[in-house]
Formats: C-alpha cells, structure tokens, sequence
C-alpha cells in the first residue's frame, strides 16, 4: 500500500523518537560503539565515524583499526580507545557481545579483510551496521548476503547498493529492488541519495529532506555511519536510528552550509554542528 507505507521524516516523526539525556545516565547507559575500519592511507575515514559517534553521545567508544592508525586515532580522539586489529590490515576483529559495531569505513577489501569479517559472522549474530568496504566484500559472492544479521542495516550509495543487489533503470526501480531486498534479508537499507530512504523490512520507506550537495565530499558518509552506530549503541532501535540518523547527519549538514557555504564546508564541520542539532532538539 503506497500511501501508508510511504513517510516523510519531518520534525514531529524525529522528535517522537528523540530521547532526553538522562539526569542519572552513566558511561554504561549509552553504550559502547566499535568502529572497524581503515587501512594504509585511510585512517581518516575511522577518525571521521570515531567522532561522529562521540558527538552523537555514545557512552563508550572504540576504533578497531589497523596498527598503522594508532597514534593518529589517539592524538585526533583521545576520548576514544583503540583496538588493534593486526598490523597491516584488520587480520581480526573481536567480537564482543555488548557492542555495537560498524564495520568498513576505509576497511579494504583485501582477501585477508574478508577472512576476518567472515570469522567475526561466524562469532556475532547481533545486529550491526555495514557501510562502504564492507558492503564491497559483501558483494564479492551471493552467499555473503545471508550472513548479514538480521535487524542489521547497511547504508550503501548508490554505487554499492548496485554492486550488492545489481543495475536497476532508474531510481523507482532501486527502491523497489531494496524493498524486496531489505524484507528478503530482514535489514534495513539506507539508499544513501540527495534525499536518502531508510527502507525497513516491513516495506515502510522513510524520506529524508534534510542535508545539501555540501555534503558530495569524501567522509561525508562515514559521519553518517558514525551516528548511526551511536544512536543504536544508545539503544535506540534499529529503525529510530536509522531515521533519527539520516535526519541528524543532514541537518548538521544545513547548519554547516549556512555558516560556511554548501562550496567550503567541510565533513569535520558537520561533525561540528552536531551539538547544535542536539539543542535544537532539546
Ligand atoms: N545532497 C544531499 N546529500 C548528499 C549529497 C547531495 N547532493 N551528496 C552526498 N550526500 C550525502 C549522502 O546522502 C550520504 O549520506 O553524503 C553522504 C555520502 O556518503 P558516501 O557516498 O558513502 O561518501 P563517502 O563519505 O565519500 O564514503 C567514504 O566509503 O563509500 C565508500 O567509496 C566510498 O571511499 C568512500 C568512502
Ligand atoms: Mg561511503
């Protein structure tokens, strides 16, 4: 049924799932957020989602990355920890249950990456969120696609969601195709997009309106990944933070384009404005 199924998210949806940080939290109350990616030349991307997921609120935060990021992810984000993946790649990645885990910004795909996050499937069966590198392993082979947890969601451009699911004409087409797919495989699908979709399993598609072409610059998404990860880490549910995150990511991306032109705006100042959201919801 078109019309029902079908939601813009506007500020009533975003603020009946906004919750108010509360007076007696702690570290543990919101979570514990891992993000698992970089390589040789790529840390940038992990710092990126490391932030963004700190600004987001996430209790406890953690960059599982390559050895050649530790002492850039430690002077940039000292509030977060470092794991060590392995030395050249990530050759591991630690599973622990209470986590809530985004895997691939700037990840790579090499053969040894996809070992890891095979062995790390094999472990976790919660859901995660897969963007970017690790939806390009994930479409190496048809069988990866059953091995994604359910609830999980992927958030892929539209270039990976092609390579994950195949061509489509036109973007009526692709969303269809992610409507059948995202019930098919029990995710949620965030088309990333001028105005991104979240597509939940039940066949709902959320719009969002938020965001502006400042946002076409490398790291824009893995801000995006970064939020998302927080808020679910936050216990907010998989389809709240997929939504509350689009929204979020888009309209830190119009206070930064208003302070400093769609042109000259940069991903670390829409991590920047990501305060502000919070205070124009609170
Ligand atoms: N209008 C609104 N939003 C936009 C626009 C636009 N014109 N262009 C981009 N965006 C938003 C998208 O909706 C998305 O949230 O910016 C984000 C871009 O995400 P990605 O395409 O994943 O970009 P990027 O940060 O460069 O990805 C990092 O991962 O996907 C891989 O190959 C990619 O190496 C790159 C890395
Ligand atoms: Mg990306």
């Amino acid at each position: 049924n078109a019309s029902t199924d079908n939601f813009v998210i506007d500020d009533e949806i975003v603020r009946n799932i906004f919750k108010v940080r509360q007076d007696f939290a702690h570290k543990g109350t919101y979570g514990k957020s891992i993000i698992v990616g970089g390589s040789y030349g790529k840390i940038g991307a992990v710092v990126l989602a490391v932030k963004s997921a700190l600004k987001t609120g996430s209790g406890l935060t953690f960059a599982l990355a390559p050895n050649c990021g530790y002492e850039t992810l430690q002077t940039s984000t000292p509030e977060a920890m470092f794991i060590n993946g392995g030395e050249k790649n990530i050759q591991q990645i630690i599973a622990q249950k209470d986590a809530v885990y985004v895997i691939g910004p700037g990840l790579g795909t090499e053969k040894d990456i996809e070992k890891a996050l095979l062995e790390f499937f094999e472990d976790y069966h919660s859901p995660l969120i897969l963007d970017a590198d690790a939806l390009n392993i994930i479409s190496k082979s048809e069988n990866y696609l059953k091995l994604i947890p359910k609830k999980s969601i992927i958030t892929p451009h539209p270039k990976e969601f092609e390579r994950l699911f195949g061509k489509t004409a036109n973007s009526f087409e692709r969303l269809d195709l992610a409507k059948t797919k995202a019930k098919e495989l029990e995710i949620f699908i965030v088309l990333k997009d001028h105005h991104t979709q979240v597509v939940t399993p039940e066949g709902k598609v959320f719009y969002n309106i938020t965001g502006n072409s400042g946002l076409a610059k490398g790291g824009s998404g893995d801000i995006l990944t970064g939020i998302i990860t927080s808020l679910l880490a936050q216990k907010y549910t998989e389809e709240e933070a997929a939504i509350l995150g689009v929204w979020l990511h888009g309209k830190a991306a119009d206070f930064a384009a208003e302070k400093y032109s769609k042109e000259a705006m940069q991903p670390t100042n829409v991590i920047d404005e990501i305060g502000n959201v919070f205070l124009y919801l609170n």
